[in-house]
């Protein structure tokens, strides 16, 4: 293949977008994790051309700021009020530097566009020496697709558009994919020969292509192998059925490259997401954004992950997280909610309803039921009881926690930020902790348990409760029992002070 590099590629995104009964701009909905124009920009890039221009015009504002994030070397055209592809063109020339080489026309709304086809167009196009080369498939339902003319040699003679087209072009299963290789001086003379003389009143950029045909140029066509890649998006069916498309395509991918998807029909990958050979993805897993997953990591079932790192050998159940950090080893879920600045180191344990945000988990330690951990640090192989929670907010200010390592925190306490728990401290189950605690130390507190001899015989007499504690005294004394209820509880049962 030789150097692609064309003059320009214009991505054409202005248009309504009218199909997809939508407030959003069309370009800007997204099917594996990108928008439609981040498709579009991302196969323009990938053949390296010399300016890429995005003309926009509906939604101006909002998909303008879009192309500025995806590629700060856009330039950002304007289309004035005259509706139509051709006039979108038209403005695109009318602001880049270019008289010479070849110019691609793409659209915004064909998101499995790759460089590859691309590459392929323009060189047909330069040695061809066509003055246009169109982009063209073969497809089981041409509907709403403009049909490529061709006379009795099979050459091309034009486009046309449906609403333009006679039942007999109609039936024709070859369409124009709106995707174009354009010789830029052609390209600058034909497009003020252009009138908007048709059944939408549009400028058509289709028109230029039976115009190099009368003005005889040579015209080249292009079919595309595979007619995905040339799929218009114009309303939420085909959004879902490309969004499909590509996921199906991403997931053969990583299959291919060693990574185990049990479900792909349930599996939803984005195109920006990064798996290592021996993952195993389990049936009702998202993965989002910039996502990466190592080596022998299983994720799901039923888990979403955005912009989320795991670690080697990680395992991660029924799990929702953003912008988490999962160490090697560690063990997620089931129920476990990861907010971002969640750091799980090594060998750690996040378990059962237990949700983490802006807080790290040292190797080997273990928060395994129903916790709350926010703006928090634990050491090394402390150990957090079930129903610990982390108050990290007093309403005006969030403040931070810190527990040392080869701690252990009883279950149900309550640590009031700003609080400090020192290396290898206790704190005892059910203490509300509000002051530091030093290393080594025991905390309880909470009040002692106290015991009140015969309160259900006098306060609840004839109840249930009562015969009930009668009948056991009476077994016990059958059995020669005594029943000890004077004996004083330590701070917790087997923690003695
Ligand atoms: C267009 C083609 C049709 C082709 C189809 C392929 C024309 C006249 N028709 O039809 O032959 O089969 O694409 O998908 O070109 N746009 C602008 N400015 C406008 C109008 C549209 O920038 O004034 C942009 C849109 O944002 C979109 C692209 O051009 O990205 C195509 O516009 P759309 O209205 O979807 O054209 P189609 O009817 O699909
Ligand atoms: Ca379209």
């Amino acid at each position: 293949m030789t150097d692609p590099s064309p003059a320009a590629v214009v991505v054409l995104a202005a248009g309504e977008g009218t199909r997809m009964r939508s407030a959003m701009p069309k370009v800007l909905h997204r099917i594996g994790g990108r928008s439609l124009l981040g498709h579009a920009v991302a196969a323009a890039r990938g053949v390296s051309p010399q300016h890429l221009a995005v003309v926009v015009r509906h939604g101006r504002d909002q998909v303008a700021a879009h192309v500025a994030d995806l590629d700060g070397e856009a330039i950002i055209v304007e289309q004035d009020e005259v509706p139509g592809t051709g006039r979108a063109v038209a403005c695109a020339m009318a602001v880049l530097p270019v008289r010479a080489g070849t110019v691609v026309v793409t659209c915004g709304d064909v998101p499995l566009l790759s460089p590859a086809i691309l590459a392929d167009l323009i060189a047909a196009h330069e040695s061809g020496g066509h003055a246009v080369t169109v982009l063209t498939a073969r497809v089981t339902s041409p509907d709403g697709y403009g049909r490529i003319l061709r006379d009795a040699s099979g050459a091309v003679t034009g486009v046309v558009e449906q609403a333009d087209a006679s039942d007999a072009q109609r039936a024709i299963d070859e369409i124009n994919s709106g995707i174009y290789a354009f010789d830029a001086a052609f390209l600058r003379d034909a497009l003020p020969a252009l009138r908007a003389d048709n059944a939408a009143g549009e400028v058509y950029l289709t028109d230029v292509v039976g115009l190099a045909r009368t003005t005889g140029h040579s015209v080249g066509a292009v079919p595309a192998e595979d007619p995905w890649v040339v799929e218009g998006v114009n309303d939420l069916v085909q959004l879902a059925r490309l969004g499909r498309e590509l996921n199906d395509r991403t997931l053969a991918r990583w299959m291919r490259a060693g990574v185990t998807v049990v479900d792909p029909v349930s599996t939803w990958v984005d195109v920006g997401v990064q798996l290592a050979a021996d993952v195993t993805l389990l049936p009702g897993v998202q993965l989002h954004g910039g996502t990466t997953v190592a080596t022998a990591a299983r994720i799901g079932p039923d888990s979403t992950l955005t912009d989320v790192r795991v670690g080697a050998g990680a395992v991660v159940v029924r799990t929702h997280a953003e912008g988490a950090d999962i160490g090697a080893n560690v063990m997620v879920g089931p129920f476990s909610y990861l907010r971002p600045g969640t750091v799980l180191r090594a060998g750690s344990k996040v378990g059962a309803y237990v949700e983490v945000k802006n807080s790290e988990i040292g190797e080997g330690a273990k928060v395994p039921h129903l916790s709350y951990l926010g703006d928090a640090a634990v050491g090394s192989g402390s150990n957090i009881g079930a129903g610990t929670i982390v108050a990290n907010y007093d309403g005006v200010d969030k403040h931070h926690t810190i527990v040392g390592a080869h701690s252990f925190v009883g279950s149900n306490s309550v640590l009031v930020a700003p609080v400090r728990v020192g290396d290898g401290a206790y704190v005892a189950a059910g203490s509300a902790v509000v002051s530091d605690v030093g290393p080594g130390q025991l905390a309880v507190a909470r009040a002692r348990q106290r015991l009140v001899d015969g309160w259900v015989a006098r306060r609840r007499p004839g109840s249930p409760s009562a015969r009930a504690a009668v009948q056991a005294a009476s077994s016990a004394v059958a059995a020669g029992q005594t029943v000890d209820d004077t004996r004083e509880r330590g701070a917790d049962p087997g923690i003695e002070e």
